[in-house]
């Protein structure tokens, strides 16, 4: 059987750091950290695991709201989009993350973009 990408990224561990270093990216990331000033930002770094563990093929239950439900009204544009893309590659590529968990996780992140942008 192959491996999962949830344990390619070593599990909710390795997932954790990740998730929590993409969301520190975006709270100094000039594109997008205004977005994240009301944020409860140790709830956030949670949903943010919760949800790429879920999402990834383990175990953990994501309790969050779905996508398009978390970001209605919000306007999310492209630039927007592709900041965020960008603060999660760079929390891989710090965290240690192969290519081929990278473009995974890209491939699974811009297969969202429907549910985000402009909703
Ligand atoms: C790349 C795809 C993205 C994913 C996978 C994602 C994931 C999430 C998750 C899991 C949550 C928590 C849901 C909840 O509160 O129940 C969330 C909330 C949020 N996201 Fe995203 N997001 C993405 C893109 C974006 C973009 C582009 C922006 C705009 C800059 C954005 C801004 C926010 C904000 C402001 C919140 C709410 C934080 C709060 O309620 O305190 N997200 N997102």
């Amino acid at each position: 059987m192959p491996k999962s990408l949830y344990e390619r990224l070593g599990g909710q561990q390795g997932i954790r750091a990740v998730a929590h270093a993409a969301v520190d990216n975006h709270l100094r990331n000039p594109v997008v950290g205004v977005r994240f000033q009301d944020s409860d930002v140790a709830k956030l770094k949670d949903l943010a695991t919760a949800f790429f563990c879920a999402g990834s093929g383990g175990p953990e239950v994501y309790e969050g709201r779905d996508m398009r439900t978390a970001h209605r009204g919000m306007n999310v544009n492209e630039q927007e989009y592709l900041a965020v893309m960008d603060d999660v590659v760079d929390a891989m590529r710090r965290h240690g993350v192969g290519p081929q968990e990278q473009s995974d996780v890209v491939a699974i992140l811009y297969s969202l973009k429907g549910e985000i942008l402009r909703v």
